[in-house]
This record gives structure tokens, sequence and C-alpha cells, in this order.
């Protein structure tokens, strides 16, 4: 085989091999899009578990349905991303991404006003 054919093919086994090894990387790494965060009721009513272990301790307190009005899943799910931001009292969100998930689900029914 002449040595452009070894090195073209060698070229094609690399790329291949990155693409396979890039799409098991997570979402977001790389500036790849995640899906947006949806809102369904499983989703929601998973959240609220996650709402009681993370936030509930301060926001049996501090009513959070009215800080949330008018916020949609992906909404919640970018808030989530930066507490400390929103208010410094706040420690940063710790969970897995399906926990985020999940939360903003719950924090958008909560704005709707059908937090289970
Ligand atoms: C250490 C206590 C504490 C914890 C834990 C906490 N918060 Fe807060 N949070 C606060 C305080 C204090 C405020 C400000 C309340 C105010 O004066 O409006 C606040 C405000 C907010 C607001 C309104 C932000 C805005 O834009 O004004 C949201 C939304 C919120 N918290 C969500 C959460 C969620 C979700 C969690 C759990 C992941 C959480 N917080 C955990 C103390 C806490």
């Amino acid at each position: 085989m002449p040595a452009r054919t070894r090195y073209a093919l060698a070229a094609a086994v690399v790329l291949a091999l990155g693409a396979a090894l890039l799409s098991q990387l997570p979402a977001g790494t790389f500036g790849r899009r995640a899906p947006p965060a949806v809102e369904t009721p499983e989703l929601a009513a998973q959240g609220k578990r996650v709402l009681t272990q993370q936030c509930w301790h301060c926001h049996r307190e501090i009513p959070l349905a009215p800080r949330v009005a008018g916020w949609d899943a992906p909404r919640a799910y970018e808030a989530l991303g930066r507490l400390p931001e929103l208010n410094p009292a706040m420690p940063p969100f710790r969970g897995t991404d399906a926990d985020r998930r999940a939360l903003a689900a719950y924090l958008a029914a909560l704005a709707a006003g059908r937090a289970p």
C-alpha cells in the first residue's frame, strides 16, 4: 500500500476514534448543547425530594413560589447554576445534572401553581 494511502487510513482511524470518544463525554463539554430542561409531573415529584434535601432548611422560612414567579424549567435550570450569584446567602447547588433538572421541573411547577 502506498505511503499516502497509509497516512490517509491512519488519519481516518484517528478521526473516527476522536468522534467516538467525544460522543461519550457529558453534554455541555466543549460547548456541545445539552437538551433544555423540561417540566413533567414525574420530574417535579423527584425535584421536590431534591428541594427537601438541599433547600428546605432555609426555604421553609423563605417561600420560594413568589421568588420563582414566571420561571419555566430552562430558566430555573439556569438559575440553579448560579445560586450564590442570586443571593450570597445561598451555597452553590450540589447534585447531579439529573437532580438539577428535576429541581428545575419542580420550581417551574411551583411557579405555575401546580407543584406536587
Ligand atoms: C443557607 C440558606 C439557603 C439555602 C440552603 C438555599 N437558599 Fe435560596 N435563598 C436564601 C436567601 C436568604 C434568599 C434571599 C431571600 C430574599 O430576601 O428574597 C434566597 C433566595 C432564593 C431565590 C430567589 C433568588 C432571586 O432571584 O431573588 C431562589 C430562586 C432560591 N433562593 C432558590 C433556592 C434553591 C432552589 C435552593 C436549593 C438548591 C436554595 N435556594 C437554597 C437562602 C438559601
